[in-house]
Formats: C-alpha cells, sequence, structure tokens
C-alpha cells in the first residue's frame, strides 16, 4: 500500500528549544527602552467617532502618547489615503488595507482600532486604554448574510485567493439538472470562525535612521516588510522583518493587520520601540475569520449515480475595509467527471471585521457542502458512497483537460476503507450500542498545488555542516525539518548536519507560508542553490559522483563554499497537480445527552513523496483536528442588534480538546510527483482539514438519519 519512498530523518529539529523554551516568539525578544502599546477598539459596528479624550490618557501615570485619527497621517508622513470606492481597490491593496486604520473617523466594524496608548509599562497603558473616553455617533449595523440582498462578484476582478475566477462553468449547469432524474438540492451553512494560535499576533516596532525594524508574527517576514514599506512610502530595504519563532497562525499571520501598522506609528510618535500585542478578545477583531457563509448545491444524476450537472453556489460575508472572498466553490470543477458544472461566489459586504484565510481557505468551506451533497445523493440512490465517487471518478481534470501529475484517490478510498473497516453497501453502515448511536461516514479532498519565487543560499563548510539561509517563518509547520532534508539529500550530507537560517528578510526573499507551497517554492530555491554550489565545485575540476562537497572542500583546502538559488513558477504546468485524501468516521451519538463524539478517525493521504515523516503526519493530524473542531465545536457568535462577536475567548470559542480528538490513523499512499515540485512532493499543510467536516457530517447522519446541513453540528439543531 505504501509506495512512497521517505526521507531518514524522524526527528523534528525545533521541537527541543520549543520544549526547553528556547525558542524566542515575538514578544519574548527583549529590546532596550522598549514601551508598550494597548488598542482601544470600538464597541460600535458602524458609524462615526465624535471625541477622543487624548488630553484625559496624557494626564494619566507613565502614559508617553495616544495615536488615533487625529494624529495618524502626520505620523504616516504621507496624505490619508483615500477611502477605496471599488471592490477591486479594497482587495488589490498590498497592505490589504492597515494604512486604512485611523485613516478617519468612521466606524466600518465592532472592534476595530480607533486609538493605540502608549507608556513605559504594559500595566499603565493598559488603565489608560480601558478608561480613554471615545464617543461615537452609532448607526444601525449592516450583519447577518440573509439581511440584504448579495451580488455576484464581478468575475473581471473578483479574484479569490488561489487565482479562481468568482464565476465559472462549464457545459450546461441548468439545461442538464432540469432534465435530471435525480436531484439533490440543499443549503449548507457554515459559521464564522477564528484561527486562534496560542500566540497572540504580536509586533515590536522601532525606528532609527529612517529605517524600520519590526519583530512580528507572522507567516511571511519578506511579505510584511513589503506591506509596511508601502504603508509608510518606504522602499522595502528600509523596512526589516524579524519572525524567529511563530505560535501557531493557520492563516491569520499572512497579512499585513492594524496592530502592526500601529505599532510602527506609535514607535515614530514616542521615538522609542514599540511592543504592542494583542488580547484575545482583540485578536478575534484584529486578524480576521474564516467567514461565515451559505452553500447551495444542486446535484443532478441518473439512476445510476452519474453526475450530470452540478450547481454550487455561496454567499459570503466580506468586510467594508479588505474585501476578503472565500473561495469555497472551486474545487467543486475540478472534484468529479462532470460535464456540466456552474459555480458562482456572491460577496455581502456587512459591517464585520475583514475575513481572511483560514486552513485550506474556501477548501475546507467547499468540501464541506459538496462531500455532504455527494452523501444526500448515495442516501438518494441507496448506494455505497465510495462506489458513487468512484463511478463519477475523474481520471483526468475535468476542468482544465489535463492530466493529474500524480493521483492517488482511488488508493485513498481503498486504503482508508480497509484501514476503517468499511461496510460497504446502500444500507445505513452504524448501528447502536446501548442507548449510543452509532455512524460511519466518509468524504474526500483535494488541494491544488500553489509555488512562488522563492530564493534561498547555502554554505557547506569543510567541517561537514551546512547552512541553509532564506527568509521564510516557522510557523510550525517543520520548515527547520524539512529544508535541510531537502538540502541534505542534494549535498549528499546527513541530514541533521544542515541547519535552516529563517525569519529575516536579511535572508534571502521567500514568500509566505500559507497555501502548503513552502517545498514547492523554497524547496526550489534550497535545491537550485545545492546544484550552484556543486556547480561551483565542479568548476574546479574535483567533482565526480565518487566524492562529496566536503571531501571537495578539503581537498582544496578551503573552508566553505557557497551557493545560490532563485526559483519561480515559469508559466502553468502541463499536468494538474492535486494532494488528495479520503476521512473515514465513526460517531457515538447520544439522543439523552444529546451529545456526538468522534470515536475513530481514519484518513488516507497522497501528498506525493513524504520528506519529513514527522512534520508531514504532525501537519495532517493538526489539519484533521481542525476538521473536527469545524465540524463540531468551532463558531464566533455575532449579537445582531450590535454587530458584535460574542464568544470572543478560548472558554467560549471552543476548539477541540484532547478528550475530543480521538487516535487519528493517518496512511501516506502514492507515489512520487515528478512534475510537482521539489523531489516528489505534493501539498502537504493543509489537505487534511479538506472533507473532514464532511466526513463527520456523513457519520452523523448515518447514526441518525437526519441530515447535517450546519455547522457546527449540534445534536439539538439536527432537522
Ligand atoms: Mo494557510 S490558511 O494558507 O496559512
Amino acid at each position: 500500500m505504501m509506495h512512497v519512498s521517505e526521507s531518514p530523518s524522524s526527528r523534528r529539529v525545533d521541537a527541543p528549544s520549543k520544549v526547553v523554551g528556547g525558542a524566542l516568539y515575538t514578544a519574548d525578544h527583549k529590546i532596550d527602552g522598549v514601551t508598550y502599546a494597548v488598542l482601544v477598539c470600538s464597541p460600535i459596528a458602524h458609524g462615526r467617532i465624535t471625541s477622543i479624550d487624548v488630553e484625559g490618557a496624557l494626564r494619566m501615570p507613565g502614559i508617553l502618547g495616544v495615536v488615533s485619527h487625529l494624529n495618524a497621517a502626520e505620523l504616516r508622513g504621507l496624505p490619508a489615503p483615500a477611502w477605496p470606492t471599488k471592490p477591486e481597490e479594497l482587495i488589490r491593496r498590498p497592505d490589504h488595507g492597515a494604512s486604512l486604520t485611523f485613516a478617519d473617523a468612521v466606524i466600518r466594524y465592532a472592534g476595530q482600532a480607533v486609538a493605540a496608548v502608549v507608556a513605559d509599562s504594559l500595566q499603565d497603558a493598559t488603565a489608560a486604554a480601558q478608561a480613554l473616553t471615545v464617543t461615537y455617533d452609532a448607526d444601525a449595523p449592516i450583519v447577518g448574510l440573509s439581511e440584504h440582498e448579495a451580488e455576484a462578484t464581478d468575475p473581471q476582478t473578483g479574484e479569490i485567493p488561489g487565482g479562481e475566477p468568482a464565476t465559472s462553468s462549464r457545459g450546461d449547469a441548468e439545461g442538464a439538472l432540469s432534465e435530471a432524474p435525480i436531484r439533490v438540492v440543499a443549503t449548507y451553512k457554515s459559521p464564522a470562525a477564528h484561527h486562534n494560535p496560542i500566540e497572540a499576533p504580536a509586533t515590536i516596532a522601532q525606528w532609527s535612521d529612517g529605517t524600520l525594524v519590526v519583530y512580528d508574527s507572522n507567516q511571511g517576514p519578506h511579505i510584511i516588510a513589503a506591506a509596511l514599506a508601502s504603508a509608510f512610502g518606504l522602499e522595502k530595504k528600509s523596512v526589516r522583518v524579524i519572525s524567529e519563532f511563530v505560535g501557531g497562525a493557520f492563516g491569520c499571520k499572512l497579512q499585513l493587520w492594524p496592530h502592526g501598522y500601529v505599532a510602527a506609528l506609535a514607535a515614530r510618535l514616542v521615538k522609542r520601540p514599540v511592543k504592542l500585542v494583542l488580547t484575545r478578545p482583540q485578536m478575534f477583531t484584529s486578524v480576521g475569520h474564516r467567514p461565515d457563509l451559505m452553500q447551495h448545491v444542486t446535484l443532478g444524476a441518473d439512476q445510476h449515480g452519474n453526475l450530470l450537472a452540478i450547481r454550487h453556489e455561496a454567499i459570503v460575508q466580506t468586510g467594508l475595509v479588505d474585501e476578503y472572498v472565500e473561495g469555497c466553490v472551486g474545487r467543486t470543477r475540478t472534484r468529479y467527471a462532470c460535464p456540466n458544472v456552474s459555480v458562482v461566489t456572491r460577496l455581502e459586504h456587512l459591517s464585520l471585521p475583514a475575513g481572511t484565510s483560514m486552513r485550506a481557505p474556501g477548501k475546507s468551506t467547499g468540501s464541506f457542502a459538496l462531500e455532504s451533497a455527494m452523501d444526500e445523493l448515495a442516501a438518494a440512490l441507496h448506494m455505497d458512497p465510495i462506489e458513487l465517487r468512484l463511478r463519477n471518478f475523474a481520471s483526468s481534470d475535468p476542468d482544465s483537460g489535463k492530466p493529474w501529475s500524480t493521483s492517488a484517490l482511488k488508493e485513498c478510498y481503498e486504503v482508508g476503507a480497509a484501514r476503517f473497516g468499511w461496510r460497504s453497501g446502500g444500507a445505513r453502515r452504524g448501528g447502536s450500542e446501548g442507548r449510543l448511536l452509532i455512524g460511519h461516514g466518509m468524504a474526500s479532498g483535494s488541494y491544488p498545488r500553489y509555488a512562488s519565487r522563492a530564493t534561498a543560499s547555502v554554505v557547506v563548510f569543510a567541517s561537514g555542516r551546512a547552512t541553509i539561509s532564506t527568509g521564510v517563518a516557522e510557523i510550525g509547520t517543520g520548515n527547520t525539518t524539512v529544508m535541510p532534508c531537502i538540502a541534505a539529500e542534494a549535498l549528499g550530507l546527513p541530514a541533521d548536519a544542515v541547519e535552516l537560517r529563517f525569519g529575516d528578510t536579511e535572508l534571502p526573499f521567500a514568500p509566505q507560508a500559507g497555501g502548503s507551497r513552502i517545498v514547492a517554492s523554497v524547496g526550489h530555491a534550497v535545491l537550485r542553490a545545492c546544484e550552484d554550489l556543486k556547480k561551483k565545485l565542479a568548476g574546479e575540476g574535483l567533482f565526480g559522483p565518487e566524492k562529496s562537497c566536503v571531501e571537495i572542500l578539503r581537498e582544496l583546502e578551503i573552508d566553505s563554499a557557497e551557493g545560490y538559488g532563485a526559483w519561480e513558477p515559469d508559466g502553468p504546468l502541463p499536468v494538474s497537480v492535486e494532494s488528495n485524501a479520503a476521512h473515514f468516521c465513526e460517531v457515538a451519538v447520544d439522543p439523552i445527552y444529546e451529545t456526538i463524539r468522534v470515536r475513530r478517525f481514519v484518513s488516507a493521504v497522497d501528498i506525493g513523496r513524504v520528506l519529513s515523516p514527522v512534520t508531514a503526519r504532525s501537519q495532517v493530524l493538526g489539519a484533521i483536528t481542525m476538521g473536527l473542531g469545524q465540524a463540531l465545536c468551532e463558531e464566533t457568535l455575532v449579537d445582531p442588534r450590535f454587530g458584535r462577536y460574542l464568544n470572543i475567548d478560548l472558554g467560549e470559542y471552543l476548539v477541540p480538546v484532547s478528550a475530543d480528538v480521538p487516535k487519528i490513523d493517518v496512511s501516506f499512499v502514492g507515489e512520487p510527483d515528478p512534475q510537482s515540485g521539489v523531489l516528489g512532493a505534493k501539498s502537504a499543510g493543509e489537505i487534511g482539514i479538506v472533507g473532514a467536516a464532511a466526513a463527520v457530517a456523513n457519520a452523523v447522519y448515518d447514526a441518525t438519519g437526519l441530515r447535517p446541513r450546519t455547522l457546527p453540528i449540534r445534536y439539538d439543531t439536527l432537522a
């Protein structure tokens, strides 16, 4: 079953320093003369600031200054930015609208930063921030997805992260649906959800001679530096961003957010370094979220289960500051061999914070709808859900017509079903144990390949060690483990002889650790750097397959040699690349206590070659765990009267704890993919969540006969 060759390294490089407290996170950095900024956030969702009692705050102990719309333009040193009027102006901003913070007195969502108070101590800054009097003229907020008419995103401008157009179709879905003998028509709802990394988003900003140096918790120091440079009208080289270790991100640290910009403004005001750490409640309105959305899915099929048409329409919340679009319909075009497919994304601009990417953005939400609908179709046909999927198996990419680079989706089904002990057939699979209702469900998911320009350098020392340098972030995904594996294989060194220097814009450019792209992007650059180094040594006439780089260095009696690699995608690949997963879930539903427990979860995953078994497995386990949270726990509620998020702490925003997560059985299947990327690897970071919530929902249906169409699934709200 397992054809994938594995690298020998079984260690996780960053683990010891994290366990013993040696890893430095942003707020851990000790900076001489540091001051503390605390945000003041708007309690109203829509309206205007009428006054801020800055004088009152300045009379409080230890207060050094207050930043707000009253002085931001002056501190920024640029004219106040014009407020964008068209959606494409919102989405195309390099700083995602961060520099619109304090640009005017208008309130566009509850939790919007209205001021930052700076003091010598965190305690004084917090006290003054809490005491700061801000008065508002409040209007009624626009909240609730159903409250007003949705507008389709203009397909010309509505570019969804990952490059999906908002509207697309092939064939004639409407015509085929009207003639289909079997139809499934269903609406699926999923709530706003928040990433909640353990490490709160944080920034320490410091100016010296017009240069901005920033410690910041993010997924890509170079991306944040470019955004800060744009916000302050600086050259990118005038901004240095350092992100040594990052305590979780999941998409909420991909872009510059208001707090990073505000820390830099505040540092200009007080002419000292400023540390700004978001509180957990502030995090809920300051760094994005997975937007709430509604998805209408219609499947048309013949009596044998052949899909004739799919229509998938999403209505997605977005904000008034940054127009993030949750692209949840895109995978529907490639998932099944169906001739007629129509997908559309519609946006509603509400008085809520901007959304953003959250672990497999769009794919996690979209797969919940599509894979639930497939289960509904299987139930309508009394057909085994795997058989239905195999009947509609796409042997090439049905959207582009390109062949798959590799696809082990069928093996995912086979291996997952075998390990789970799947009872095939169209009948109910579960049963009961005492009063518990047991259900079995399955679903599958796919994740595409994203790759971007990246650079890296490598130095090999005669001592036998090597160092790779690239400005990538380590968000816990394992770059410090995997990049050395890649270089070690290229250089013929043991993996533990290679070290990664990362997390600093002084190091070569790397893209953000998002979209599962780092191996395909930075991994390529690392390989090129190693090739460059080997070429240089070959130029000395000594290189050969029988000699290692280190032996050559010793023969040449030089201490070290260096190589540099730059890589960027050169146009679309001739193949379509997808990682795949099949998930199998057993739930136990207690109709007396109204609880739903996941008892077993089995996944078979095709990510091509597994470069680092420990970190790849952790990625998949973590993503599945987030899928269990999406299915059963996570939901950020809005008070419709005030447009405020209600459950903004970890006491009331539920995430799965250890007792909620059974042993998750993960198998890697498939084979190295020669075309997708580096050493045969495909995207690994996010595939685990795709389809996971649908597998739970389908198991709940099997247990109860009630179809969950709203996340998170609660027994008492099952139809
Ligand atoms: Mo991920 S949501 O691409 O950080």
